[in-house]
């Protein structure tokens, strides 16, 4: 499988600071791994010119009418966007998002054929306490309830630990490994024939010096990467492309 590095900007850049990153990552890119970016909304479409796959980290689950401020996934793939995440640890806690609430973006988003970067991760008490698995488990089934297994292919995971998110601490390969495997085996008892294609990514401190070991692992297709994702040269370096 193709590694998939995605680029989680959160609120962050100008347009005039995605525009240079574009500039500086394209000259450089080889296509190596896979590199998708996803700015704030507003800056979408410089993404889509560039030529890179582009997402947003967020979306409604109505696709039109009166729901002011939202944005629509199918307007967003008419305009040539590629992905959403979902279901980011951010969102869980600041915007009160729930598996429960997800799962209408998630069927959403895939209906109007984006693909899906679907977030799930445990707190640090809840590993504490030995309930890693579970959490994991019941955010997969809450969130993907319902959802169609001709949608598995544009479905892809990402295992964020939130106490590794922007910490400096990352997951050790051993420990993601161990929820990347449990990841691939409850996905493929949920979707029998696509189970075992769909990308799980890592998310958590992912950085040039540590990408190698956690992408070296079985279950590990791919990053999901926020601080390190801001610099051209450090995405580039993720991207295999120094
Ligand atoms: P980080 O963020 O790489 O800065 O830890 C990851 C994320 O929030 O997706």
């Amino acid at each position: 499988m193709t590694k998939l590095l995605v680029a989680n900007w959160k609120m962050n850049k100008n347009g005039k600071e995605c525009q240079d990153f574009l500039d500086t990552f394209m000259a450089k890119y080889s296509g190596q791994r896979a590199a998708w970016i996803a700015p704030q909304s507003l800056y979408v479409k410089l993404v889509i010119n560039s030529g890179i796959m582009a997402g947003l980290q967020n979306c409604s689950e109505f696709v039109s009418g009166a729901y002011t401020g939202e944005v629509s996934a199918k307007t967003f793939k008419e305009m040539g966007g590629h992905f959403v995440i979902l279901g980011h640890s951010e969102r869980r806690q600041y915007f009160q998002e729930t598996s429960k609430s997800l799962n209408a973006k998630v069927k959403t988003a895939l209906k109007e054929g984006l693909k899906v970067v679907y977030c799930v991760g445990e707190t640090l008490p809840e590993r504490d306490s030995h309930q890693t698995l579970l959490i994991i488990g019941d955010q997969l089934h809450q969130g993907l309830n319902d959802m169609s297994e001709a949608n598995a292919e544009n479905l892809i995971i990402a295992y964020e630990p939130v106490w590794a998110i922007g910490t400096g601490k990352t997951a050790s390969p051993a420990q993601a490994q161990e929820v990347h495997a449990f990841i691939r085996d409850e996905l493929t008892k949920k979707f029998p024939a696509f189970g075992q294609k769909i990308k799980i990514l890592y998310g958590g401190s992912v950085k040039p010096d540590n990408v190698e070991e956690l992408l070296g692992q079985k279950d590990i297709d791919g990053g999901l990467v926020g601080g390190a994702s801001l610099k051209a040269q450090d995405f580039l370096a993720l991207c295999g492309d120094k």
